[in-house]
């Protein structure tokens, strides 16, 4: 029997502009997870997977829609199997479970794509990199997201704070002091595939204004990568605040999300902004140690189903190929 876990991720920064190649910065969240287990069966039994929490048993090879539940989980097995050079079906059980909030912004399908992947490699005999994982779990994301700039993938595969940037070699994140954030969930699901394609269609329709739009968070996400290098955390709540304006202007924020919101930083946060595809699921607020509680608190009071409270922390492992930091441009954060 093999078992392995992904994390739940969450963007900091640049949601949205990241699918038009801007830079984004993506956290793992550890506090939920998806795990994946997968035992030997009987010759002849096939693979079959099960996911409880989507109420779900599917064999491999048996009939399947695109917009079947089962259908991106039997991708991923697939693309694994074939990455091992595996022909033949084995007789496997796969057990899928996730405490990751489906739709809702913090990483459900990477997750989930990502354990499947690990418990399957492993089982079969091989240990894949980080960097493998993630591009075996990105024509997941294709089914989930429709385009995806692929953050996702790599933030739950390396399992570090990252500056990513859609076709380019991942960066590991500096954080030079650690820091706080309230996760507070809307409870409301909303599919990535359809916010990333109502925003495709505003770009469509007016294309200057979104890419001034996508112009100003990636000038954002500058500054609060530098920000975090330096531990000037105290920067990064402004920065929150003014990349959460310009995800309203893009219609990606509801009400739902701005009552979290509003309601973390009547209660202390220095910062907040919803975080994901929005519409629905997930905000974060940036917040002191001390105020962690009182601010969870006033999120749940608000409307909100969950509350995480999680650490970003000042740990610096590289993984992969590294960019260097470009000079600091006081005059432009
Ligand atoms: O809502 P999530 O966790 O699936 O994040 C989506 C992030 C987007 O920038 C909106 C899409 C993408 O592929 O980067």
């Amino acid at each position: 029997m093999t078992t392995a876990y992904a994390p739940g991720k969450a963007i900091l920064f640049g949601e949205h502009a990241v699918v038009y190649g801007r830079p984004a910065i993506a956290v793992p969240v550890t506090q939920v997870r998806a795990c994946a287990v997968v035992q030997d069966a009987p010759s002849g039994h096939g693979l079959l997977i099960r996911a409880q929490d989507l109420n779900l048993e599917h064999g491999i090879g048996t009939a399947v829609s695109t917009d079947d539940p089962a259908y991106p989980l039997e991708a991923t097995v697939r693309h694994t199997l074939e990455w091992l050079g595996i022909e033949t079906i084995p007789d496997l059980t796969l057990t899928v479970s996730s405490t990751v909030p489906i739709a809702r912004g913090l990483g459900s399908g990477a997750a989930i794509a990502t354990a499947i992947v690990r418990a399957l490699a492993q089982h079969l005999g091989r240990a894949p990199t980080p960097r493998e994982v993630s591009d075996l779990v990105y024509p997941t994301e294709i089914i989930h997201h429709g385009t995806p700039s692929g953050i996702d993938n790599t933030v739950v595969a390396f399992e570090q704070p990252v500056y990513f940037v859609k076709g380019k070699p991942i960066e590991t994140l500096h954080v030079g002091q650690p820091f706080w954030l309230v996760i507070g969930d809307t409870g409301i699901a909303s599919p990535t595939k359809i916010a990333v394609g109502d925003v495709r269609r505003g770009w469509e329709q007016h294309p200057d204004q979104y890419e001034a739009w996508f112009d100003h968070i990636g000038a954002i996400v500058e500054c609060a990568r530098e920000a975090i290098a330096a531990g000037e955390i105290a920067a990064l709540g402004k920065l929150m605040d003014e990349n959460q304006e310009l995800l309203e202007a893009i219609e990606v924020s509801s009400r739902e999300l701005e009552e979290l919101i509003g309601a973390a930083r009547g209660a202390g946060a220095t910062g907040a902004k919803l975080c994901g595809a929005g519409r629905g699921g997930n905000m974060i607020a940036l917040v002191a140690p001390k105020e962690a509680q009182a601010v969870a608190d006033a999120v749940r009071g608000a409307g909100a189903t969950n509350a995480i409270v999680t650490t970003v922390g000042a740990i610096h492992v590289v993984v992969g190929a590294t960019h260097e930091l470009p000079r600091r441009d006081a005059a432009r954060c």
